[in-house]
């Protein structure tokens, strides 16, 4: 019998990727958008594929939405927590409606799902909860720290959850993924304004560099990659392997955190935002990327960098 596994935030990037493979291996998939009306072509054609459309931040509707999958396919053995947004600039000129709503969605939006599928599962004694997190939930890079702190948390959920879930039968695994090639830097909540003279006076040089070293790197790993990842994490539930770290420079980072001092390691990265990203730079990243890559998308506003 074909496996069913349910994803959140689907029109775009890993979402888009993961419904595409696990389709074209057979699964049934449960996939969601926000609003449907936007995206009538989506998976078009693809006939073991249901659409439905959720925001994750209105609770209620997450359970109706989970009650109407499960009566739909009986059986959901995967689901994966897939949407989430990002939220980047210095602290300091990020508003707190920016930050709590940065936490409405990928954190307590993810606890709202998980928390919809968990009768499902411990009823039938079997199931996989995948959470995306972030490389930045295993170093953190700077003008992140919302968003960065939001993966920790999804860190600690699933780390949590993992053990106070297994005498039901019920797996979590985390993902980790680098710098991937989907929409998230075209969607970006801005914490930082190009008109605010705080910002230009005392950020602006910093932060500049941090984002043009994003735009000087064009190419970045494709979303595929993940797909794939998250497709062995979702054929091997019982495996040990619980944290999937994805990327060559999530990996690359994960190596220097373990094998330099916590100074050395922090001094890397402000270095980063206070010289421009060098031509020796780009080259190293693009050799850590290797060869699976695709344009990295932006849609970063002109006035935050000159
Ligand atoms: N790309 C990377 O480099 C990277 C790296 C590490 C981790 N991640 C994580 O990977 C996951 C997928 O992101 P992505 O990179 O594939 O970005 P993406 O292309 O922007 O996809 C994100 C998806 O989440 C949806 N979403 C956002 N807020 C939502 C909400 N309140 N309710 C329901 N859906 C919502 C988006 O819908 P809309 O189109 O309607 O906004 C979109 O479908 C996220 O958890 C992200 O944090 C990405």
């Amino acid at each position: 019998m074909s496996k069913t596994i349910f994803i959140t935030g689907t029109n775009s990037g890993f979402g888009k990727a993961m419904v595409e493979l696990f389709q074209s291996k057979g699964w049934n998939v449960a996939a969601t958008v926000r609003n449907k009306s936007k995206h009538l072509d989506l998976f078009y054609g693809m006939q073991n594929v249901k659409l439905y459309e959720l925001d994750i931040t209105d609770y209620e509707q997450v359970n109706v939405v989970a009650n109407e999958v499960i009566a739909d396919f009986k059986k959901i053995d995967v689901v994966v927590n897939n949407a989430a947004y990002c939220l980047m600039g210095p602290t300091e000129t990020t508003t707190m409606e920016q930050i709590e709503n940065q936490y409405k969605t990928n954190v307590f939006g993810l606890m709202a799902v998980t928390k919809s599928f968990i009768p499902h599962f411990r009823e039938q004694k079997n199931g996989l909860f995948i959470n995306f997190a972030s490389s930045s939930a295993r170093f953190n890079y700077p003008y992140v720290a919302s968003y960065g702190g939001s993966k920790w948390a999804v860190r600690g959920i699933s780390e949590s959850l993992g053990i106070e879930l297994k005498p039901y039968g019920i797996e979590v695994k985390t993902v980790y993924p680098g710098v991937h090639a989907t929409n998230i830097f075209t969607k970006l909540d801005h914490g930082a304004n190009g008109n605010d003279p705080v910002y230009v006076k005392n950020y602006k040089n910093y932060y500049a560099n941090f984002l043009g070293a994003q735009s000087a790197v064009t190419m970045v790993t494709s979303p595929e990659s993940v797909a794939y990842d998250v497709y062995k994490a979702a054929m091997n539930p019982n495996s040990g392997k619980l944290n999937i770290v994805s990327g060559g420079d999530a990996k690359l980072f994960e190596f220097m955190k373990k094998v330099l001092s916590e100074r050395a390691f922090q001094k890397q990265l402000v270095n980063s935002i206070i010289n421009p990203i060098t031509s020796g730079g780009i080259t190293m990243f693009k050799w850590i990327l290797g060869k699976d890559i695709k344009p990295l998308l932006t849609d970063i506003p002109e006035n935050l960098i000159r």
